[in-house]
């Protein structure tokens, strides 16, 4: 008769194995990823496994809990000390006794801690760079002069098969202290290189220690944003964010390489600024959790090129010009300590490779999240921000390009513009008749038409327009006939609405006409169009490289895709056509593939073999650049049909 077959969920992973094999070894086999920190002794209970009940094979089955061992000795005194909920079971002492679905929960939080959601509540399967490890080492005796580290080693290559362990120097002088406290039983921190696939000692507590966590954060030039992650469980257990205070050097990416430049110690002082706001966060995500900073034991960072090389300490004056060369472009491995950040001493640092000297970590994290390169439709992912990172591609190829669309999408460069921020108005509609305005700003739910506006914003005000309304305004002055699709403001329909009103050559549209007075004027489209043209100019040229005409599926990264409407967006000629229903904003993309990185190991081959074969367009020297830009200065764009907006 076959062995028992075992399938996992949620992979969907399954193999058969003999009975008595256990569920952790079974899982081990399949390449399930179960947490064990005590080895199978019966004591940390991160091993938990639910057995459901079902059917999956022809044959069908009951009760899987028939299938299972009885609670044997160790589990029992597990289930007596510590609570094991109904249906739950110890993977490493309950054994196979027929067919069986197991379930792996994704709760297993001993110490009960909040689970915090995600912007991206997804859970990655587990495999992380750090693991726990738990073991009893044989005390000294004088026939045996093996030295206690060197004894501690060999018991973790018995129990958990790590040969030739290296230990973080700082560790010496503290490990013959740590055996005796935990009465020759310790756990200690292994970080294993999958690459040379070299483990090492980070960390060690006596006894048994159940607790390892892990940062995820990105470092945008605008804001940092940081995830506080459960490494035994995968869980986010807090967020925070905060703006880079490197600001006060500089508004964007530009300007701070030029303080750089014109300042001798202008690299050293950003460097240390985005540390130390770094090191807050770290402060703040452990306070909101109860987590101990020196249970930090990994990290990932990503961040633009600009950003990535200031954190690392690196000058980034050659980024500042052709050919953008990039100090280093490969992932970086180094320590906590070394970057001053508050963490383990042992805790390891892990940077997600950059693309090229314009598309950085940041984006080759948001391709590990949304993944064009893992399907075969073609997906066209944006970060917009002053300089939008362009990816796109497919399973068989996949093109990156950045491209220089201004600060305009942020607000500056506008006459009313302004950051996104309570009294910034994002949404906007236009009478088609009366070309009379109606909007909504940040913090308050009514248009400005309904009754009890002027009272629910009396508190921040109306104070300009941010980036989604800019876009928004825009595109509705062209649905509504104000502006052509040249962009230009028609001044004859000044006879018709007081909203438009000259302003000497040109003409502009009164928006708000309390106070402030916000009026869009010709500079402020202009603006616009120009920052679009960059952006579709350098879609359509990877677009070329990829000889398409189409794109299946757009995702918007980012804080400001998070609030565009794609109706607009495709309205105005941001992006090319695409069936509106596969449009849509992914948020924070880079921090969830910083967090996919930290808490599987294999996401971070992924990664690196994808940014590998990603091929870079340097916008600036191809020479179908200026004629892609000129075609898109028009609204939507001149050579390229928009059916989609037509349905
Ligand atoms: Fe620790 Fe099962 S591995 S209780």
């Amino acid at each position: 008769m076959a062995d028992p077959l075992i399938l996992f969920m949620p992979s969907g992973k399954r193999g058969r194995f003999p009975e008595g094999t256990t569920v952790l070894e079974a899982a081990r086999q399949l390449g399930v990823y179960v947490e064990s920190v005590c080895g199978g002794r019966g004591i940390c209970g991160r091993c938990q496994v639910e057995v459901q009940e079902g059917q999956f094979a022809k044959h069908g089955i009951t009760s899987a809990q028939e299938h299972l061992s009885p609670f044997g000795a160790k589990e029992q005194r597990y289930a007596e000390k510590r609570e094991l909920k109904p249906g739950r079971r110890l993977s490493c002492s309950a054994t196979i006794q027929g067919d069986l679905v197991i379930d792996i929960p994704q709760d297993v939080q001993i110490n009960a801690q909040i689970i915090r959601k995600a912007a991206d509540t997804r859970v990655f399967e587990r495999k992380p760079a750090v693991q726990l490890c738990y073991v009893e080492v044989d005390e000294p005796d004088m026939h045996k002069p093996l030295g206690d580290l060197d004894r501690l080693k060999e018991a973790l290559e018995r129990d958990w098969g790590f040969s030739n362990i290296l230990v973080d120097q700082y560790l010496y002088p503290q490990v013959q202290a740590i055996l005796r406290k935990g009465k020759w039983a310790v756990t200690a921190a292994i970080h294993k290189d999958e690459e040379t696939a070299q483990a090492s000692m980070i960390a060690l507590w006596p006894g048994l220690h159940n607790e390892a966590w892990g940062i995820a954060c990105d470092i945008g030039s605008t804001t940092i944003a940081m995830h506080l992650v459960s490494l035994l469980s995968g869980h986010v257990v807090a967020s925070a964010g905060t703006s880079n205070p490197q600001i006060r050097f500089g508004e964007d990416l530009m300007s701070r390489v030029s303080y750089v430049m014109m300042n001798p110690d202008g690299r050293e002082a950003m460097t240390r600024a985005v540390r130390e706001a770094v090191d807050d966060l770290i402060g703040k995500v452990c306070e909101e959790s109860g987590a101990n900073r020196n249970d930090i034991l990994d990290a990932v960072f990503v961040g633009n090129p600009i950003m990535h090389h200031l954190f690392l300490g690196i000058d980034p004056t050659e980024l500042g010009g052709a050919p953008f060369a990039l100090a280093v472009s490969g992932a970086v491995h180094t320590w906590a300590d070394d970057l001053g950040l508050g963490a383990n001493k042992g805790c390891r640092v892990y940077v997600i490779p950059c693309i090229a000297g314009h598309v950085g970590a940041d984006a080759a994290a948001a391709a590990l999240s949304e993944g064009p390169h893992r399907q075969d439709e073609m997906m066209l992912l944006v970060d917009v921000g002053t300089n939008a990172e362009i990816v796109l591609g497919n399973s068989e190829r996949v093109v990156a390009a950045s491209s220089p669309t201004g600060p305009a999408f942020e607000g500056a460069e506008i006459s009313g513009g302004q950051r996104a921020a309570p009294g910034a108005i994002e949404r906007v509609r236009i009478d088609p008749e009366t070309l009379e305005p109606r909007f909504k700003v940040i913090g308050c739910d009514l248009w400005s038409n309904e009754s009890g506006f002027a009272e629910a914003v009396s508190k921040t005000g109306v104070t300009g327009i941010c980036g989604s309304g800019i876009i928004e305004i825009v595109a509705e002055m062209y649905l509504s006939g104000i502006i052509s699709e040249d962009g230009v403001i028609d001044g004859a329909l000044a006879a018709k609405s007081p909203r438009i009103v000259s302003s000497g050559r040109t003409f502009s549209y009164v928006l708000n006409d309390g106070d402030p007075r916000i009026t869009v004027t010709q500079n402020d489209v202009r603006a616009i169009q120009l920052a679009k043209a960059a952006l579709y100019a350098g879609i359509k040229l990877l677009m070329d490289k990829l000889g398409i005409d189409h794109v299946d599926a757009i995702r918007f990264a980012g804080a400001f895709g998070s609030f565009i409407d794609p109706k607009y967006a495709m309205v105005l000629g941001l992006i090319p056509d695409c069936d509106l229903s596969k449009v849509s904003a992914v948020g924070n993309a880079a921090g969830t593939g910083a967090r996919m990185a930290l808490v599987n190991r294999d996401y971070r081959r992924e990664i690196e073999n994808t940014v590998r074969r990603i091929e870079k367009i340097e916008t600036a020297l191809e020479p179908d650049f200026q004629s892609h830009f000129v075609a898109a200065m028009a609204l939507p764009n001149k050579a390229d049909p928009f059916p989609e907006l037509a349905k």
